[in-house]
């Protein structure tokens, strides 16, 4: 199974970023996700055994609730993509991924090795060269986190959530 461990929006917020991005993509081409696919990752596991994932239900990596401001928009030309996400990454999301990290770790789960990133991809296959409009005010109040499995196809990945963690 391919997973990875995720932040979801409240639906409110997913709407809005999905309208923001279907607004962008007039200029920049390339596919807006879906407002029910919007997500942050944490750590991108990849292949896991099926055999392998019950282990993952037992992670106590504790965190804190926290609020996501979700402040600034750019483009990354390197991958072709439009994400949006917080100036400086709030403390306790920090907090968060690095004891995730660590249990994943400790359980001998191979983690992404790029630094952590907190960014929500909005648009794949973007051209570059727009300027990009202001981001919609919006309430991302983080209160769990998800394990997620992604089902890779032709036209864009699925998303199914398989775990649920809350935050203290
Ligand atoms: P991205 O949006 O920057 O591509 C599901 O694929 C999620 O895991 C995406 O949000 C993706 O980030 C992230 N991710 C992190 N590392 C990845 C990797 N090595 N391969 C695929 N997706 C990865």
């Amino acid at each position: 199974m391919r997973l990875f461990f995720a932040l979801w929006p409240p639906r409110e917020a997913a709407d809005a970023l999905h309208a923001w991005a279907l607004e962008v993509r007039r200029a920049t081409g390339g596919r807006a996700l879906g407002a029910e696919s919007i997500h942050l990752t944490l750590a991108f596991l990849g292949e896991i055994e099926e055999r392998r994932v019950a282990e993952l239900s037992g992670l106590s990596a504790g965190g804190e609730r926290h609020s996501l401001p979700i402040e600034q928009a750019r483009h990354w030309g390197r991958n072709r993509i439009v994400w949006v996400g917080p100036r400086k990454t709030p403390t306790a999301l920090r907090s968060l991924v690095l004891s995730l990290d660590l249990e994943l770790k400790d359980r001998s789960f191979r983690t992404e090795s790029r630094a952590f990133s907190a960014h929500v991809t909005l648009i794949r296959n973007a051209r570059q060269g727009t300027i990009l409009p202001p981001l919609p005010a919006l309430d991302w109040q983080v209160e769990e986190f998800v394990l997620v499995r992604s089902r890779l196809a032709a036209q864009a990945p699925s998303y199914e959530v398989v775990g649920r963690y809350p935050l203290k």
